[in-house]
C-alpha cells in the first residue's frame, strides 16, 4: 500500500485578524494554546496512521496559512496555485509556491481574474473534479481547470454564506459515495450530487454547523470535528472508523479537519488515472 501524504503548516502565527467568513470575529479571537494543542492532536493522529505529514514553515502576518486546503490543487505531480478572492490570503501564495516548487510539484497559475481556492473548493469523487462556486472559486477558473487535466468540471453554487467552501459541506469517502450538507447547495447543485455519486450521506444541519463535512478521509477512517455524534454513527454503519478531534478554535476561523490539510497524493476517493 503506498504511503499518504499531507502538507500542513504549524498554527504558530494563527490567529483571527481579519474577518472574511461569517464564522470569524476579531473580537472574540482565538487562544493560541488551544490551537497549538488542537492541531498537535490532528497531526499526531495523522502520523499514528501513517500518513507521511509535510511540514511548512509558518510565516508572521499570515494566520491562515495553516489552512494547506486552500493553498492549491493537485493533480500527479501538478499543482496548481489558488488564486485567493480576498487580498489578505492571496500574500499566502508565493509560500505555497516556493513549498510545492522546492519538492517535486509543477506548479501552474491560473489566468488572472479567476478566482481559485484549492482543495477547498475543487474535490475528485472517481474522476470527476466537483467544484465549489460563487463565494470563494468562480466558475471560470474551474473550467479552465478541467481543460487543463482533461477531466470533467461539475460546479455546485454554493448559497450559505456559513459554507463558502466547497469542503465545508461536501466530502468524498471513495468513489462513488460522498457526504454533504444538502442545504448549502441549490436544487440543481443537489440533483448534479445525486446524479453522479451512487451513495451519497446526508449531514444534518447540527453536524454541519460542527463541521462534520470538513473530514480527512485515510483509508476507512473518518477525522471530523468532536460532536458530530448523527454523523459518527452513521459512519460507523457505512463501515468507517470515524475520529472525533476538539478542533473548535478553528472553527472561529470557519475551518476545520479538512482545511488543515492538503492530500498530497491524490484522496481516496480520487482516481486519477
Ligand atoms: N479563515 C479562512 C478563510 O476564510 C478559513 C479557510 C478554511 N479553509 C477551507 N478549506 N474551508 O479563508
Amino acid at each position: 500500500m503506498r504511503t499518504p501524504r499531507i502538507l500542513m503548516c504549524s498554527p504558530d502565527y494563527y490567529g483571527i485578524e481579519y474577518e472574511i467568513n461569517p464564522w470569524m470575529s476579531k473580537h472574540r479571537g482565538s487562544t493560541p494554546e488551544r490551537a497549538q494543542q488542537q492541531w498537535r492532536k490532528l497531526y499526531e493522529t495523522l502520523v499514528g496512521l501513517g500518513v507521511k505529514v509535510e511540514l511548512m514553515t509558518p510565516q508572521p502576518g499570515l494566520p491562515d496559512l495553516v489552512f494547506t486546503a486552500n493553498a492549491g490543487l493537485v493533480f500527479h505531480q501538478r499543482f496548481y496555485s489558488s488564486r485567493f478572492r480576498h487580498e489578505v490570503r492571496a500574500r499566502e501564495t508565493p509560500h505555497f509556491d516556493a513549498w510545492a516548487a522546492t519538492h517535486g510539484f509543477e506548479v501552474y497559475t491560473l489566468p488572472e481574474g479567476m478566482y481559485f481556492e484549492g482543495a477547498g473548493d475543487a474535490l475528485f469523487c472517481g474522476k470527476i473534479l466537483f467544484a465549489g462556486y460563487r463565494i470563494r472559486s468562480d466558475v471560470r477558473g474551474h473550467q479552465w481547470l478541467g481543460q487543463s487535466i482533461q477531466r470533467l468540471v461539475l460546479p455546485l453554487e454554493l448559497i450559505n454564506p456559513y459554507f463558502y467552501h466547497l469542503d465545508t459541506c461536501f466530502c468524498p469517502l471513495a468513489p462513488g459515495e460522498a457526504l454533504y450538507f444538502p442545504g448549502a447547495f441549490d436544487h440543481y447543485g443537489q440533483r448534479v450530487l445525486q446524479a453522479h455519486i451512487p451513495r451519497l450521506l446526508e449531514v444534518s444541519e447540527s453536524d454541519a454547523q460542527r463541521f462534520g463535512c470538513n473530514a480527512v478521509v485515510v483509508d476507512k477512517t473518518v477525522i471530523i470535528n468532536a460532536g458530530c455524534d448523527k454523523l459518527s454513527s452513521d459512519l460507523a454503519s457505512w463501515g468507517y472508523r470515524p475520529v472525533s478531534l476538539e478542533l473548535g478554535e478553528f472553527i472561529k476561523s470557519g475551518g476545520s479537519a479538512k482545511c488543515l490539510t492538503l492530500r498530497l497524493d491524490g484522496e481516496e476517493a480520487a482516481i486519477w488515472d
